[in-house]
């Protein structure tokens, strides 16, 4: 399916995006007002079951979503089936493959408290306001030319150096330099591809 005319609501919506980019299939990229959402060249973004034959259980979704937030996705970046999702900061080096069904998530949606969750629930606008605080964030980081295996879930704070390999199925928190390996969960370093 052609979904170019999506680039028309994505340019109303304040998101810009570099030469070439391609979408096959239908994404859900969303930019709160005030949050800035920014795709280099030659990107491309995939959402249809069989764009990627991994097969991808959803779209591809990519949404700022507090006032402040910011997402930057570098050039020649493939995206498949996977959730971008930041409250905080979310940046992605250039000819980074984000594999089939991940998980960018730079917060934890809810807070840890029963009590911060509960009072929430009564809020008409829990994303803005103080109290959009005690949902825990933390900016996330990923180099250039990584890999990041399928079924993977990045959570925030990790930052990923330039060229690391994230194994499928790994869940990822903290921060892992240049050129490493890293799989399993929690997920940790299996070798190193220099040095
Ligand atoms: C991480 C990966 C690249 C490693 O490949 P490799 O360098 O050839 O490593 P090996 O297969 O030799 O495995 C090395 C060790 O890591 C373990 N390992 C490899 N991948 C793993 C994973 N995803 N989760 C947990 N452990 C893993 C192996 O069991 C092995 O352990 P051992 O030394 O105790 O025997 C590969 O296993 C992988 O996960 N690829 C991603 C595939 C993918 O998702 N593609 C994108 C689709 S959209």
């Amino acid at each position: 399916m052609n979904s170019n005319w999506f680039k028309l609501v994505m340019k109303a919506t304040g998101i810009q995006y570099g030469r070439n980019l391609l979408l096959k299939g239908m994404p859900v990229i969303f930019n709160k007002r005030g949050a800035s959402l920014t795709i280099g060249e030659n990107c491309v973004i995939k959402s249809s079951f069989l764009s990627n034959l991994v097969g991808l259980y959803s779209r591809t979704i990519i949404v700022t979503r507090t006032p402040g937030a910011k997402i930057k996705i570098g050039d020649q970046v493939g995206i498949s089936g996977s959730t971008i999702y930041a409250r905080k900061s979310i940046q992605i080096g250039d000819r980074t493959c984000i594999g089939g069904n991940c998980k960018i998530l730079d917060n934890d949606f809810h807070p840890v408290e029963m009590e911060k969750r509960n009072e929430l629930l009564q809020e008409k606008a829990p994303d803005s306001g103080h109290k959009a605080e005690w949902i825990g964030a933390r900016p996330i980081v990923i180099g250039k030319d990584c890999f990041i295996g399928c079924n993977t879930i990045l959570l925030k704070g990790t930052v990923l150096g330039d060229r690391c390999v994230v194994g499928a199925g790994a869940v990822v928190c903290g921060v892992f330099e240049d050129d490493c390996v890293i799989a399993g969960n929690p997920a940790k370093v299996i070798k190193k591809l220099k040095g």
